[in-house]
């Protein structure tokens, strides 16, 4: 039977409580298995830190195969259909323990290697299938105009192109050829999310619709011209009106004129920000072309809504069809119907999730993100012999160097929670013997041999979502992480403000600048590396350091740090990003009068040439 003829079979034997159902995606902490068979779910997810058991791979496989085993119960009034689980695997397979953590997409932006964006791409899948999950709701395709987004980590740069090349190139390393290797992608969030106003998270996006397609439609056409199985909805508004209910956007625009046949997931409650009135918010946002709803909690009401809404016509019947075909159509064509229970999938629970292998792929995108602003002096790279001293508040502490979206949603603390891997300090003292950590350089108060560098990592703590957004107060839309309580004793940083009122780096952390300026006062040669989610105004950490790198958010593998500060390989890096000089500077490349502290594009070598 071909595709299309067994969708067709299905949806001619589905009665309409079936069909809404596959078009519900509840949360995991809120269903059971039982619930699952019983009201006929389509699609699962889990939330930002919302992990099984101990969060193994064989907890997660364990899960899945219960979920998938309820969804293909047949008998009375019961129609199995697989079950289809999604996770935010957006820098490896990031909430799992273990897992291989790269770099966020801001510092593989800086990369620019559509090779080794494969290559992620096929690591990440893999490390997703060892868990028994088959969907992952990446790469976002955002284009971060305003650095104050708190999300600016999660675009690979400020330039479309860039992150179409990019983009694609991941696309097709996830999905591949559909295979037993596959896991299906997700383009996220459609559209314009990278272009709201001062950069606040879920905000209003105001351009013209020219702009709207130069700058954040154009780097959806290459993925999925790759095949891209799925789209998420955005949470921002364009001109006014929410995308979540935009019919133009979601009909017209992707599915009519750029012929995308998959499926469009909503965003985590994005559905409620249409209405007050929830059975009004679900006939917008369904008539308007979502066709998986990520309704967490509410997904009883989200089905009830629905049912009530066709039945009383405000919901034509041929687009709950629609919706339905969609959701099978991506079963279909990834495999769905014809692969095993999860349990017995090929590469459940490898022995490859968080392997050396995979290891070393992150690593090499670790080295090939740092972009090396300043290099005065000629301290780079740093001998192995000489005496180092390490500092900074993010030198030896892998929590910060992932940033958010790793093990919980906000990101996580010092090194206990990210298991594997090693920080930026554990990578420089495997090199370096004779290097001394000492994070606030404490030990230049007491008796100490002297040194002959200091190599100092500052920055910012983890964040996610709104809650990484730089403005002066205002409530934080909640995100998926939102109300939920991670397992296991995981800090995070949930809270309801914006991270900071200012991109200025001193204001910020103070910290910072005094232990650079304390071992510079020592007479000691500063090579400062920035851990950050963006560019931040760091002039004055600047003028403090003879060499000044930015290392964005490494992951998991920060020893990929000091294989170029310590001269195995050089810099490769060159900015994805336009960088401030101030807290009022908003450049991008392109811009009338731009004048921005570096250029998109620049990137010195440790021999201070242009990279
Ligand atoms: C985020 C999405 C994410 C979803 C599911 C939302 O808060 O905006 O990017 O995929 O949660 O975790």
């Amino acid at each position: 039977m071909s595709a299309e003829s067994r969708i067709d079979d299905l949806l001619g034997r589905m009665t309409l409580r079936q069909k809404v159902g596959q078009m519900t995606q509840p949360e995991r902490l809120h269903i059971t298995p039982d619930e699952v068979r019983d009201h006929h779910i389509g699609s699962i997810l889990s939330g930002g830190g919302s992990t099984p058991g101990e969060n193994r791979p064989a907890d997660w496989v364990a899960m899945n195969d219960a979920y998938w085993a309820a969804s293909m119960e047949e008998g009375d009034g019961l129609l199995p259909i697989p079950i289809l689980y999604g996770v935010d695997a957006i820098h490896g397979n990031n909430n799992v323990l273990g897992a291989t953590v790269f770099p966020h997409n801001i510092g593989l932006g800086c990369a620019n290697d559509p090779d080794l964006m494969a290559r992620i791409a096929q690591v990440t899948a893999n490390e997703i299938l060892a868990t028994g999950v088959e969907w992952t709701f990446a790469p976002t395709l955002a284009v971060a105009r305003d650095d104050r987004w708190g999300r600016t980590y999660e675009s690979y740069s400020e330039d479309p192109e860039r992150v179409g090349v990019l983009g694609e190139a991941f696309v097709r390393g996830l999905q591949g050829d559909l295979g037993d290797g596959a896991v299906a992608a997700c383009l996220k969030h459609w559209v314009g999310d990278g272009g709201t106003t001062g950069g606040v998270d879920q905000g209003e996006t105001t351009c013209s619709e020219e702009e709207l397609r130069r700058l954040h439609v154009a780097p959806y056409l290459p993925a999925l011209r790759a095949g891209a199985l799925s789209v998420m909805a955005s949470y921002n508004s364009w001109n006014g009106e929410k995308c979540h209910g935009h019919r133009w956007l979601l009909t017209d625009l992707l599915k009519d004129e750029l012929g995308f046949e998959g499926l469009v997931v909503s965003d985590w409650n994005g559905i409620d920000q249409l209405s007050d009135d929830y059975g009004e918010a679900i006939v917008q946002s369904v008539n308007a072309g979502v066709d998986l709803f990520m309704v967490p909690d509410q997904w009883r009401d989200f089905i009830e809504g629905t049912i009530s809404a066709v039945e009383a016509g405000r919901i034509p019947m041929e687009r709950i069809d629609d919706a339905v075909r969609r959701t099978l159509r991506v079963k279909e064509r990834y495999g769905l119907f014809d692969r095993p229970r999860p349990a017995d999938r090929p590469h459940s629970d490898t022995a490859l999730f968080g392997s050396a292998e995979h290891r070393a792929v992150a690593r090499e995108a670790v080295r090939k993100s740092m972009v090396c602003l300043k290099n005065e002096g000629g301290h780079l790279p740093v001998s192995k012999e000489s005496r180092i001293l390490v500092a900074g508040r993010n030198s030896n502490n892998r929590g910060h160097q992932c940033g958010g979206f790793t093990v919980a949603w906000q990101g996580t603390f010092g090194n206990d929670h990210i298991h594997g891997g090693t920080s930026i300090w554990e990578g420089i003292h495997a090199k370096a013997p004779k290097a001394v950590l000492s994070w606030d350089a404490s030990i230049l108060d007491g008796e100490h041999d002297g040194f002959d560098v200091a190599i100092v990592v500052i920055g910012e703590g983890p964040y996610a979502e709104g809650l990484g957004d730089v403005r002066s107060g205002g409530p934080v839309a909640a995100g998926s992480g939102g109300g939920l309580v991670a397992s296991g004793p995981v800090q995070t940083s949930q809270g309801g403000t914006p991270y900071a009122a200012t991109l200025e780096h001193r204001r910020n952390h103070p910290e910072d600048l005094a232990v650079l300026e304390k071992i510079r006062a020592a007479g000691i040669p500063v090579v400062t590396v920035l851990v950050s989610g963006r560019p931040l105004v760091v002039e004055h950490e600047i003028d403090a350091s003879d060499a000044f790198v930015a290392a964005w958010l490494p992951g998991s593998e920060g020893a990929g740090v000091p294989d170029v500060l310590l001269g195995d390989h050089d810099f490769q890096g060159t900015l994805a990003f336009s960088w401030p000089r101030t807290d009022t500077d908003r450049f991008n490349r392109g811009d009338d009068d731009y004048d921005p502290r570096f250029p998109y594009g620049f990137g010195l070598d440790s021999e201070g040439r242009r990279v």
